[in-house]
């Protein structure tokens, strides 16, 4: 069961305005955000769906610093990450992304994973990153595994320590995309406790991408539908069920009534993406 406990301060603001991107211009050319705008606060867990190929990872990637937007700006408790001035953000500390696919070290361990990042930036000595690495796993539920290698766990451990490897930083954001797409779903019923606990525990502003519809209302603040490409706010729809949220919470009447309005929204614009011929990007 997760705990209510304080958050921190509300940090990890993350403000999208008018942002378009353009792949390629002049080239291939494709649009894959038009003019988007979004307001996401800071400590709300922020879920985007929409169909495959409209634009969300594009739109990730520009938060993350991974690549140039065409205009507009975005910007992280009023610091300008990147806009008319500055077309790309730098990558940092402060926004940690966890894939689709996972990414630790098959040739460290757990904990060895975790105390990657601080060590090579000089943040920490090596010493204190794998205590705190250790710590910060334990915290996780992963304590008796922290000396197995990636190879050596399931892949929803896995999972859970690439979160605490990314968390070890102190971010301020934390950007997710599909992170739970290939799991069946009894095993992600425990990926969505361990990261509703971790974000009880560190009120980290979460921006997740999903396919998955209950899940996302499961964990999400508010949920952001976006258009077939290019990406556009389509609807927001507010998750008002109360935290700290059970199992019991999906077969309530207010999550199945919120089930429907996502699901209008998204099949609406999953069918326009069919008719326009948009593929599958597994
Ligand atoms: N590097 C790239 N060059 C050209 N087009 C790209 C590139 N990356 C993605 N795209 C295209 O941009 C669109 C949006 O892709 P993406 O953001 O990955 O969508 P989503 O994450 O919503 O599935 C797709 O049509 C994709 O083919
Ligand atoms: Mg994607």
């Amino acid at each position: 069961m997760v705990k209510n406990t304080a958050k921190a301060a509300k940090k990890g603001a993350i403000s999208i305005k008018n942002v378009t991107k353009v792949y390629d211009p002049g080239g291939v050319n494709v649009m894959a955000v038009d003019n988007c705008s979004m307001e996401i606060a800071g400590g709300e867990v922020c879920m985007i769906v929409g169909p495959s190929g409209c634009g969300k990872t594009t739109l990730l990637n520009a938060i993350a610093g991974f690549h140039s937007i065409t205009e507009g700006s975005i910007e992280v408790d009023g610091e300008l990450l990147c806009g008319p001035t500055k077309p790309k953000a730098e990558q940092g500390a402060d926004r940690m992304v966890v894939f689709q696919h996972g990414a630790l070290f098959p040739w460290k361990t757990l904990q060895e994973n975790v105390a990657y990042g601080p060590t090579v930036q000089k943040a920490m000595s090596s010493g204190e990153a794998m205590d705190k690495a250790g710590q910060m796993l334990a915290e996780a539920g992963l304590g008796s595994f922290i000396k197995k290698f990636p190879g050596e766990v399931s892949s929803g451990m896995a999972r859970r320590a690439e979160i605490v490897r990314a968390l070890i930083n102190n971010p301020k954001v934390l950007l997710l995309d599909e992170p739970y797409r290939a799991m069946d779903a009894l095993t992600k019923q425990i990926m969505h406790e361990s990261l509703l606990e971790t974000y009880d525990r560190t009120g980290v502003t979460i921006f997740f991408i999903t396919h998955d519809l209950e899940e996302a209302i499961f964990l999400g603040d508010k949920v952001h539908i976006v258009t077939t490409r290019p990406c556009q706010l389509k609807k927001t729809v507010e998750v008002n069920i109360p935290r700290p949220r059970s199992y019991e919470t999906q077969s309530s009447e207010e999550f199945r009534k919120l089930l429907d309005e996502v699901n209008e929204a998204v099949h609406e614009e999953a069918v326009k993406a069919f008719k326009a011929g948009e593929r599958e990007l597994a």
